[in-house]
């Protein structure tokens, strides 16, 4: 078989030299590489570390090897084009098709999905000049994911870090697992929060539940490949940043409330994996509570939580917004789950039954996705990013009867 023919555009940022490490991972997992750097990617790492590791010649110029037509053959024969580093430069030359070196020129001609990872300082990622550039090539169907928050060059720590490597090379193998295909979210804010509220009891000790967050996790990592700018509100799962994904932590339900609330104004899609508290202390110990002898403890008085997706659901942000819920039930799980799908008022509701190997903390998951228009999508036991994609299935397949 063929490898995958994948081209890693590099450009002018002090990221390249972690882009080595991307083009490894991809060659040593068989994928056929040719590098195309920009001129000002030569400043950082040199055209023979590229043609060493890639095993092709390296050229930044439309004006080598002319009579192969590189400016053209290189972007039509691509199975996958990764940008990583995208500088700001970049970005605006990509979004506005300019072509004055070999990989603009790629990037013009490439009809297979296109991964940009973009690195820079905070302040040109924050510029609306570069807010607008990667909206408008996400609105055209290419993946842009996030950048990570960091160490920047010097001193700065900032929102404009290259992500991992590594995590690079998943979003890659994801997008070209996905084959030929626009990416289906592109152009779609997508907000999913995932983990598990703590609830306050005075400074050591609180209130929680098992739930891991790994499938509100899978959900964020399948929809960057996807396509979709993801926010991605966690509770408490001491899990690494997905690449791609603007990471919002918090602790308790009131907070993850808030932040849901703040991110759901522009979001096409919400999905609720989180396992919310019901109930909070009524009253929180600013020091620690003691046990005094002799004495019985004093009970624990609770009150309610708001129910976060009932009222997302209620006042949706648009009339078009999707809003999907989790339930993990003990038993009568359909039954009980039909009733929660309606009480809740999402379109979507993905019912998992809590049991040895299934749902807290496992890599698997089998679900029932109930719809409210009276679907029911069986998905069998597996992986929970094969359930995150089938959960991704259905919001985009209402997408496209929206349109
Ligand atoms: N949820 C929420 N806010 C809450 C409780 C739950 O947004 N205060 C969301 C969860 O994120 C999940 C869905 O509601 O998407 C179902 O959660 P679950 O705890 O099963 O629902 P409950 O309303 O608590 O139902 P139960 O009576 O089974 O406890």
């Amino acid at each position: 078989m063929e490898k995958p023919k994948v081209v890693l555009g590099v450009s002018g940022g002090i990221a390249a030299y972690k882009a080595c490490e991307l083009l490894r991972r991809l060659t040593e997992s068989g994928h056929d590489v040719r590098v195309v750097p920009t001129g000002s990617a030569l400043q950082f790492v040199g055209a023979a570390t590229w043609s060493a590791l890639s095993g092709h010649p390296v050229s930044t110029e439309v004006w080598n090897d002319v009579h192969e037509v590189p400016h053209v053959r290189i972007g039509q024969g691509a199975d996958l084009v990764v940008v990583a580093p995208a500088t700001a430069d970049m970005l605006a030359k990509a979004a506005h098709g300019l072509a004055d070196d070999l990989l603009t020129n790629t990037l013009l001609t490439a009809r297979c999905p296109v991964v940009f990872a973009p690195a820079m300082h905070t302040e040109m990622w924050e510029h609306p000049a570069t807010q607008e550039n990667v909206a408008t090539l996400r609105r055209r169907g290419a993946v842009v994911i996030e950048p990570a928050v960091g160490r920047l060059t010097g001193v700065d720590t900032g929102k404009g870090r290259l992500p991992d490597p590594g995590e690079i090379f998943e979003v890659c193998r994801r997008v070209l697992a996905r084959g030929p295909v626009a990416p289906d979210l592109a152009g779609r804010h997508v907000v999913i929060s995932a983990g598990g509220t703590r609830e306050p009891l005075d400074p050591v000790r609180y209130l929680g539940n098992r739930s891991s967050g790994k499938q509100g996790y899978a959900l964020a990592r399948t929809a960057v490949a996807r396509g979709a700018r993801v926010t991605l509100i966690e509770a408490n799962t001491g899990l690494p940043d997905p690449s791609g994904a603007d990471v919002v932590r918090v602790v308790t339900a009131v907070q993850l409330r808030e932040a849901v609330l703040k991110a759901v104004s522009d979001a096409d899609v919400v999905v609720m994996a989180a396992a919310v508290a019901d109930f909070r202390p009524a009253e929180y110990a600013e020091g620690k509570i003691k046990k005094k002898d002799n004495q019985e403890p004093a009970p624990i008085v609770l009150v309610r939580n708001p129910d976060i997706l009932a009222e997302v659901s209620a006042e949706r942000a648009t009339p078009d917004q999707i809003v999907v819920g989790f339930a993990a039930e003990t038993d009568n799980v359909l039954a009980n789950g039909r009733e929660k799908l309606l009480r809740k008022g999402c379109d979507l509701l993905v019912v998992n039954e809590v049991g040895e190997r299934k749902t807290f903390g496992s890599e698997e998951n089998e679900a029932v996705v109930l719809a409210a228009d009276g679907g029911e999508i069986p998905v069998p036991y597996g992986p929970k990013e094969g359930l995150a994609d089938t959960v991704w299935d259905l919001v985009s397949a209402r997408f496209s009867s929206q349109a």
